[in-house]
């Protein structure tokens, strides 16, 4: 695996949501629209990371609060950065700012392998199937770690 060099993972900035944007747009044919992405930067700034190097973004996540869990609500790498290990680090630095103490969970496209292989690897086990969850009609695998 090649080394990302002087990577950072912190809190995001309201001056990152562009660049956090654009970076949903790439990764998502059904990206969540830039209102909702600055609501959860406000509702929950410890929890919406960015991971960068040489002031560029090229990850980021976003984790909001449930009531029984917390729900991974997106997490993407620029494709030209994927396995390196970012989308671990910023799992990782999730972690720590949650503490841990609450299963996570997620939706993940049936067809999304690279997703459900990079879930797998780290902790997270698939619970059960929602038929037709979204809009296009395909099913999500639901995935939790304790
Ligand atoms: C899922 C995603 C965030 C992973 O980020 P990443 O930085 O590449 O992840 P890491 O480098 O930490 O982990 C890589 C591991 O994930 C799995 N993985 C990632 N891409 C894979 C692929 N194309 N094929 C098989 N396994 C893959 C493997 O287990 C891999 O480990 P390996 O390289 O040792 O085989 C990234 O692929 C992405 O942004 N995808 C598009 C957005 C998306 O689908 N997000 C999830 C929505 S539910």
């Amino acid at each position: 695996m090649l080394a990302v060099p002087a990577l950072e993972v912190r809190r995001v900035l309201p001056g990152d949501m562009d660049e956090v944007v654009e970076l949903e747009k790439a990764s998502f044919d059904d990206p969540y629209p830039r209102y909702f992405l600055e609501q959860l930067a406000a509702a929950h700034p410890d929890t919406f990371l960015v991971a960068s190097t040489e002031g560029e973004i090229l990850g980021y996540t976003v984790v909001d609060m449930w009531e029984d869990h917390d729900h991974l609500i997106s997490i993407a790498v620029h494709s030209e950065w994927r396995r390196r290990g970012i989308g671990r680090r910023l799992l990782l630095a999730l972690d720590a700012a949650l503490g841990n103490r609450r299963p996570m969970r997620l939706e993940v496209r049936r067809s999304n392998t690279e997703a459900i292989q990079f879930y797998l690897k780290n902790g997270f086990t698939k619970t059960r199937t929602d038929e037709g969850y979204y809009q296009d009609g395909e099913d999500a695998l639901i995935m939790e770690r304790a």
